[in-house]
């Protein structure tokens, strides 16, 4: 008999990718995915550690968990991710219900741990092994299986940066690439399931090095694949951007016109003591570039507030280099001391002075995304149609820009890519319609 896998999955893209991976391997262990949390056999969460409120996400989860796991007899909770690789057995102290604490270089091993567990014994594995987890873990096939027309693949894992302020170094270890071929192999496998859209993934993404191959190299590869329409990666840092991956936005027509190049601050100084090794200048010398190379380029980032030292004037050189780039869209965060790392020792700017650089950042981010988007209201883009809308006949699809893009067409036509006419801006999405002139699939 099937046993049911409920995966609740938090934090970045990666461990939307793990999860399904840790699917695929407790599928040889008799599971199958269920959305429903409720018929589940084994809950698995997949947390994420980089500020302290996604962190205390988990344990909030945990206690809202406990009436299920202690009515349900054979009920068995598993704490993966980054959280389980920080935190490792102070997870059973603080939640002794939990059975199972995973970290994420070990997930292969996952199919013997919950052999352990369903004799009743407790796992834990946060080893970072020898081995590459990615060659003993297969891929969901079961019925539940999703296959949306796009998915995630991770080509490179971990971070050699060192960032003050960051966990990431420490969950998910030392920078780490795939073989290229695997990779390609796995890239076919997608196509073949119904994939037209790939987003390569890493912590570093564009310090992919394996067997000689680059970033660009890979994507110029895996562009040859026919049937694979789309081609993103994420996440950049601005330190491994080679003239080789920007030129390839020019010149490879699957690579989507958008990057994700965070710079957490505009002011050198700030910079310096988040050992970002990078000036606010090199970083726009480089954005400068890719807009030589891709004059359409939608640019994304990422900012923290507050970080210890940030004064007004420090500040100011954010919203500085904000008002220079003019992101398409843009992710900001207060800055969250995390334990272990360099900067959590140093003095904290007050939460107030944090909460109004906060709001004053996002207000200006909001308004050139805006702008951004009023930009594409008129034009005839090709838009991957995705999946079902709210509304009813509503289907909502990807500019080549990322905005989502909501339109009526045929639940038929998903995994296509169509010609629409964008007819209006909303706060987060783009109207496009659905006229027979405007509408061409692809
Ligand atoms: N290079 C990574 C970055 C992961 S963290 C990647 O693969 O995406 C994503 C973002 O979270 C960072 O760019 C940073 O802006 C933010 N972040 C990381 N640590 C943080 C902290 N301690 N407090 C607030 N924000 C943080
Ligand atoms: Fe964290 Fe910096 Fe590494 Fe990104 S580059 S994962 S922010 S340490
Ligand atoms: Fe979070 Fe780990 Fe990703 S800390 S952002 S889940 S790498």
């Amino acid at each position: 008999m099937t046993k049911k896998l409920f995966i609740k999955t938090y934090g970045c893209q990666m461990n939307v990718y793990d999860s399904e991976r840790m699917a695929g391997a407790l599928e040889t262990s008799g599971y199958e995915v269920t959305e429903d949390q409720s018929e589940a056999d084994m809950i698995l969460l997949n947390t994420c550690h980089i500020r302290e409120k996604a962190a205390d996400k988990v344990y909030s989860e945990l206690g809202r968990l406990k009436p299920l796991r202690t009515t349900k007899p054979g009920l068995k909770i598993g704490v993966a991710g980054c959280v389980a690789q920080a935190e490792g057995t102070e997870i059973f102290r603080r939640q002794p219900m939990v059975d199972l604490v995973v970290g994420p270089q070990a997930y292969h091993r996952l199919p013997e741990m919950e052999a352990r567990v369903q004799k009743g014994d407790r796992a834990i594995d946060t080893e970072f092994p020898e081995e590459d987890k990615f060659d003993h873990l297969p891929t969901a096939r079961g019925p539940k299986a999703r296959r949306s027309p796009t998915a995630f693949l991770t080509v490179q894992e971990g971070c050699d940066k060192f960032c003050a302020f960051c966990v990431v170094p420490y969950t998910r270890g030392a920078e780490v690439s795939r073989p290229p071929e695997r990779l390609l192999a796995e890239a076919r496998d997608l196509v073949d399931r119904g994939v037209v859209e790939v987003t390569l993934l890493g912590q570093n993404v564009n310090a992919y090095a394996a067997d000689g191959w680059t970033l660009a190299k890979l994507i110029r590869e895996m562009a040859k694949i026919d049937g694979l329409k789309r081609i993103r990666f994420t996440t950049s840092h601005p330190n491994d951007m080679s003239d080789d991956l920007i030129a390839a936005h020019g010149e490879e027509p699957k690579l989507m016109p958008y990057l994700h190049l965070p710079v957490q601050s505009g002011s050198d100084k700030v910079l310096k003591a988040m050992n970002r090794r990078h000036t606010a200048e090199k970083y726009l010398s480089i954005l400068e570039k890719m807009r030589a190379a891709r004059p359409d380029i939608a640019l994304s980032g990422d900012f923290i507030v507050g970080f210890p030292g940030e004064t007004d004037a420090d500040f100011d050189a954010t919203l500085a280099l904000c008002e220079e780039v003019r992101y398409a869209q843009a992710y900001s965060f207060k800055y969250s001391p995390r334990p272990g790392t360099p900067a959590a020792g140093r003095e904290d700017v007050p939460e107030h002075v944090k909460s109004e650089r906060l709001a004053a950042l996002q207000e200006m981010l909001t308004k050139h995304q805006a702008e951004f988007q009023r930009a594409q209201v008129g034009k005839i883009l090709p838009v991957l149609l995705e999946k079902p809308g709210r509304l009813p006949g509503q289907i909502v699809g990807r500019s080549p820009y990322l905005q989502a893009v909501h339109l009526q067409a045929e639940t038929s036509d998903i995994g296509r890519i169509v010609h629409a006419q964008i007819v209006s801006s909303e706060k987060n999405s783009l109207a496009a319609q659905q006229a027979a002139a405007t509408y061409s699939v692809v």
